[in-house]
């Protein structure tokens, strides 16, 4: 009888949001982003439907916060991190058919709809509640705004809503030793009326669900969640004082509209999470399909997958099912989700990533140096699937260099290169012996691990099993030994390659839904013409075609060198520093300090006065006209009682301090750039940040640097550091000091299309510009 044809499933594919306020890091990847997209690789590769959506998260506080840091706005906030995301996620190439947005008005549109239906059922009610005020600032504290210690773990990092080191819950009244985020003043209590979520009103629903979802639930994601539910659900607000975030929608019944709504805003979380229904339905919108997004979300059939960090899980496994299921009442059921795979933390070299302590590394600034394969391989090795894990970069090299490259690397290099050069082509096996017959078992028995692994949701060990068979095929290689094979005609060969390149197409095709570029490359070393439309993991074990011509491979994967360059920042970037070419216009002293000078300064569309303590070296004389340049965007400061609008640069060692400075033929107001060392890649202030603090500046690495000639070429050394750079593009200084960046990038300084220079020859190299 012929097999029934296995029901395609529906497999819905979330990925947790990330905020749009910040570049995605490691953390990102290892704790949300990689493992859904092993898992939808996979699925549309047997041959499943995969929506996978996700999208930014670009309300409330955290953004908030992040716009009152860097003196922008919420929106300029959103727009670019959102851009930078997008491009971090194409590189990665993490493979979602839509990455929607918290801003879309469709998505607003949806979860007023959803409010709206809540209110009436009486599922969100209007109360009057105290909350967080801080007295100083005379504002409401949401959220993220408040910080203080956790009264369930003791962190001390815990915000207002939640705390993130042990996931739970908080209200401001729980948390101990309260500070306003902005001024660090005790806040007080101030009454407010709030709409509530009614929580409550959903125990039996929830718990219900759970324990239907046990058998496929994670089980550390179940225990929290009965944990939570044992003692009971509170009634939470979901609405805040705040100005940004999707307004409380337009209220007929007067009585349920609250008193002052239109300063207030729906808390983030309420909203984030009802993005994976709205982006399902913009993906049906946008490809033509308006109901399709039903096969997903109204069908008890389909399969619901949450990929998410552990702070997430209350808000996935409690609070977005209660919507579902209120919203759903008096409709057609959503379905419930199947499993939320979360994961723990990923961090680096032992700490927590953090992002305010310049605490991490960011794809971006990873991706530069390391190949993206590299990272997915390794990120995947150690995910941390069931405790916290450390990223260490020595690790991740040792680590690449023994199993990517040394084990699967070289197996593929080695059958690849044997077959092309004795046979050109797949060569026809002859006679199997029992070797050959036990790899091609081996084959089968671990692609059905694999697979196992991977629906289960358990990447590390499926993973670990492809690993564990391109070991195999390197023994299985050593022991025929095919060099020893072809000395006594090539024809003995055939079988050996046969079945190495069988291994090789078995371990492309299971490396794919983890290394997709990965797998490319080796399909068109076999000729195989696939991509990622087309690959189908079902045909895994299929025989090789013989007779298929092979093109010449070269390595799938390099030997990786660890490169000395800096990848956590400090927090903050080279192009977030505003640095200009200015002329000073006037000299004067300072009226309250010896040491102090008042500078004004002309930089093009403006004059600034800078507050300078140079006076111990430089006599006013010689500062009258002269080139320097300035730091721009640093918080205004007042020293001695007099504002100082920025920071000259200057360079100092041993008791010899120089300001950096161009010739008189660049312009007052030009942007001083870096050029990147070996890229040659000129980065140069993107116009964002408003006021940095003097502080961070000090975390950039800046010294002098020597110009000399080598072959006839100029060079910038410092020490034993070479950096380079198309000398030709730029005009040389007539003296021998160049200014060097060595930490968080590395290159050059320039302006004006010339290098900037000292104004005094004997500043020594390795001085430090502060
Ligand atoms: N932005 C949240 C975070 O980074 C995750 C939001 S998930 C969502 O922790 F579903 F609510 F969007
Ligand atoms: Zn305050």
């Amino acid at each position: 009888m012929e097999k029934a044809k296995k029901q395609k499933e529906k497999i819905l594919v979330c990925v947790a949001w990330p905020y749009a306020n910040g570049y995605l890091h490691l953390g990102h990847l290892a704790g949300s982003l990689l493992a859904p997209d092993i898992f939808a690789r996979y699925h549309r590769a047997i041959g499943n439907n995969v929506l996978m959506v996700s999208g930014s998260d670009e309300h409330g506080t955290p953004i908030a916060v992040r716009a009152e840091a860097e003196g922008s706005s919420p929106e300029e906030i959103v727009e670019f991190y959102r851009k930078q995301t997008l491009r971090d996620l194409e590189s990665l190439g993490i493979s979602f058919d839509l990455f929607f947005r918290t801003s879309h008005p469709n998505h607003k549109k949806i979860v007023k709809e959803i409010f709206l239906d809540l209110l009436k059922k009486g599922y969100i009610y209007k109360k009057k509640t105290v909350e967080a005020f801080c007295p100083h600032c005379s504002k409401f504290l949401a959220d993220r705004f408040i910080e203080g210690r956790c009264p369930y773990c003791e962190s001390p990092n815990a915000r207002g809503d939640q705390c993130d080191q042990c996931g739970k819950p908080l209200d401001f009244s729980e948390l101990l030793e309260p500070k306003c985020k902005i001024c660090g003043v005790t806040p007080s209590g101030k009454e407010t009326e709030h709409y509530f979520f009614k929580l409550s009103g959903f125990e039996d629903r929830l718990r219900d669900f759970i324990l239907k979802a046990k058998e496929h639930m994670k089980k550390n994601v179940v225990l929290f969640t009965l944990q939570w539910l044992e003692r009971g659900l509170k009634d939470r607000p979901i609405t805040r004082d705040i100005s940004w975030g999707i307004e409380i929608p337009e209220i007929e019944e007067s009585e349920l509209r609250l008193k002052g709504a239109e300063k207030k805003r729906i808390y983030v979380w309420f909203e984030a999470v009802i993005g994976y229904l709205s982006a399902s339905i913009e993906w049906a919108r946008l490809k033509g399909e308006p109901e399709k997004w039903k096969d997903f979300w109204l069908n008890p059939e389909a399969k619901p997958y949450y990929f998410l960090g552990k702070d997430n899980i209350p808000f996935h496994s409690i609070i977005f099912p209660a919507i579902l299921i209120g919203y759903g009442e008096g409709r057609e059921a959503f379905t419930l989700p199947y499993n939320i795979p979360a994961n723990e933390y990923l961090q680096l070299e032992g700490r927590q990533f953090s992002k305010s302590r310049g605490h991490l590394i960011t794809v971006k600034d990873f991706l530069k140096i390391y190949p993206v394969d590299a990272l997915r391989y390794y990120l995947t090795v150690m995910m941390p699937e069931n405790r916290d894990a450390s990223f260490v970069l020595d690790e991740f090299i040792k680590s690449v260099n023994s199993e990517l490259v040394g084990n699967l690397g070289n197996f593929i290099h080695r059958a690849l290169s044997f077959s092309y050069k004795h046979f050109g082509e797949v060569p026809s096996p002859g006679a199997l012996e029992e070797i050959d017959r036990k790899a091609l078992k081996d084959m089968e028995e671990h692609t059905k691990r694999v697979f196992k692994y991977i629906e289960r949701c358990e990447f590390k060990k499926g993973l670990k099993e492809v690993f564990a068979l391109s070991q195999k095929a390197n023994v299985y290689f050593d022991r025929k030994a095919p060099w020893s094979e072809v000395k006594k005609g090539k024809e003995k060969a055939a079988t050996t390659l046969y079945i190495s390149l069988q291994f090789v197409k078995v371990l492309s095709h299971l490396i794919y839904p983890f290394i997709p570029k990965g797998a490319e490359r080796v399909w068109h070393y076999l000729n195989m013409p696939l991509n990622e439309s087309n690959v189908d993991l079902r045909c895994t074990l299929a025989p090789l075609d013989t007779g298929t011509q092979l093109k010449k491979p070269s390595p799938v994967f390099k030997k990786l060198e660890k490169k000395e360059e800096s990848l956590t920042n400090g927090g903050l970037r080279f192009e977030e520093l505003e640095l200009r070419i200015g002329t000073v216009v006037s000299v004067s002293e300072h009226p309250q300090a010896e040491k102090l000078y008042l500078l004004k300064v002309n930089l093009g569309k403006e004059t600034r006065q800078l507050v300078a303590g140079i006076k111990p070296f430089y006599r006013k004389e010689e500062l009258q006209k002269k080139k320097i340049v300035v730091l721009c965007n640093l918080k205004p400061r007042k020293i001695r009682g007099e504002v100082s609008n920025g920071m000259l640069l200057a360079a100092e060692k041993e008791k010899v301090v120089s300001l950096l400075s161009v010739s008189p033929e660049v312009e007052d107001g030009t942007s001083v750039k870096l050029v990147e060392s070996y890229t040659g890649k000129e980065i140069s202030f993107e116009g964002r940040k408003k006021n940095i603090d003097i502080k961070d500046f000090g975390k950039f690495v800046i010294k002098i640097g020597s110009l000399k000639e080598e072959n006839g070429e100029a060079v910038v050394k410092l020490k034993n550091e070479v950096f380079s750079l198309d000398s030709h593009l730029y005009k040389l200084p007539s003296q021998k000091r160049c200014v060097v960046v060595l930490s968080p990038v590395k290159g050059v300084l320039a302006a004006g299309g010339e290098l900037v220079t000292t104004d005094r020859e004997e500043i020594k190299e390795g001085a430090h510009i502060r």
